[in-house]
């Protein structure tokens, strides 16, 4: 049976789909069968994270409704043996996905895989419950300022009420932290919270910190995902956070304010 594991926030534009996308990739590399399925439905944003948008023909909301099955709906990826999209539909209603709907198409996928990875959209409505219900994990995205980790708290109320696991009276969903667009630079001047002050007031488990990277925009646009890119920081840092949900312990990195070279001060560099 599948691990079924929720990329969530509460407030938007935070780096999900960006860590969906990443994460996904990072635990097939590692061998085990995984596929993400993105939930936000009317906008459809993973499959363009993962460069396979042309390759659409079947969506989640298909699958829902029975106009497709799974094996037509799913999308391999062309790096990856492992790896495997299910995407959002573009068109549709919010409403599309039902509770039934989407348990079926989980319950069918977890037979498959070892991972179903669910890229949840912004907010509280719908759509991000019907993608967290069924989680056995969740990793919360969360960015180092006020709002973003307020949201973030809400979620954690929510991941424990209003889940299967909650409904069943079972061990309740693993929660785990991960700190994106981290900006040690700006942290320093005060600008934007520490590591300390968000695991303080969320309290759960930091899986990884993230940097600000001028590498995700790049790897976004090429439709490849950042985990991919291994001489980057965000790229490293995401391989550390698959490592740690794999249960490894690894000390965090690119917490701390880089040093400029003379090169990069007399050039400007990276900030
Ligand atoms: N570590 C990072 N460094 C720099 N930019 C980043 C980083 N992570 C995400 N971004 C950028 O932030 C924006 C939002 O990212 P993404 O789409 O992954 O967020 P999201 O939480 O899925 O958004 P939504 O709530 O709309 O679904 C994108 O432009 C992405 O390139
Ligand atoms: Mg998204």
């Amino acid at each position: 049976m599948a691990k079924i594991i929720v990329v969530t926030s509460g407030k938007g534009g935070v780096g999900k789909t960006t860590t969906s996308a990443a994460i996904g990739t990072g635990l097939a590399l590692r061998g085990h069968k995984t596929v993400i399925v993105d939930f936000d439905v009317g906008l459809r944003n993973l499959d363009l994270i993962m460069g396979c948008e042309r390759r659409v023909v079947y969506d989640f909301v298909n699958v829902v409704n029975g106009e497709a099955n799974l094996q037509q709906a799913l999308i391999k990826d062309k790096r990856l043996e492992n790896l495997y999209v299910l995407a959002a539909s573009q068109t549709r209603d919010k409403d599309a996905l039902t509770q039934e709907g989407v348990e079926k198409v989980i319950n069918d996928l977890a037979k498959d895989f070892d991972f179903v990875l669910c890229d949840s959209p912004a907010g509280i409505e719908k759509g991000a419950s019907l993608a967290m219900y069924f989680a056995d994990e969740a990793i919360v995205v969360t960015n180092p300022e006020v709002s973003s980790v307020r949201d973030s708290d809400r979620m954690l109320g929510l991941l424990a009420s209003k889940s299967r696991r909650a409904a069943n009276g079972e061990d309740p969903i693993k929660e785990h932290l991960l700190l994106t667009r981290y900006h040690p630079e700006r942290v320093s001047k005060g600008e934007m919270l520490g590591v300390e002050d968000v695991e303080e007031i969320l309290a759960i488990r930091l899986l990884g910190v993230i940097p600000e990277s001028t590498a995700v925009l790049k790897a976004s646009n090429a439709g490849v995902p950042v985990i991919l890119d291994d001489q980057s920081d965000a790229g490293q840092a995401y391989s550390d956070a698959v490592d740690r949900l794999l249960g490894k312990e690894l000390p965090h990195r690119f917490l701390d304010v880089q040093k400029k070279g003379w090169m990069a001060r007399l050039f400007g560099g990276r900030e």
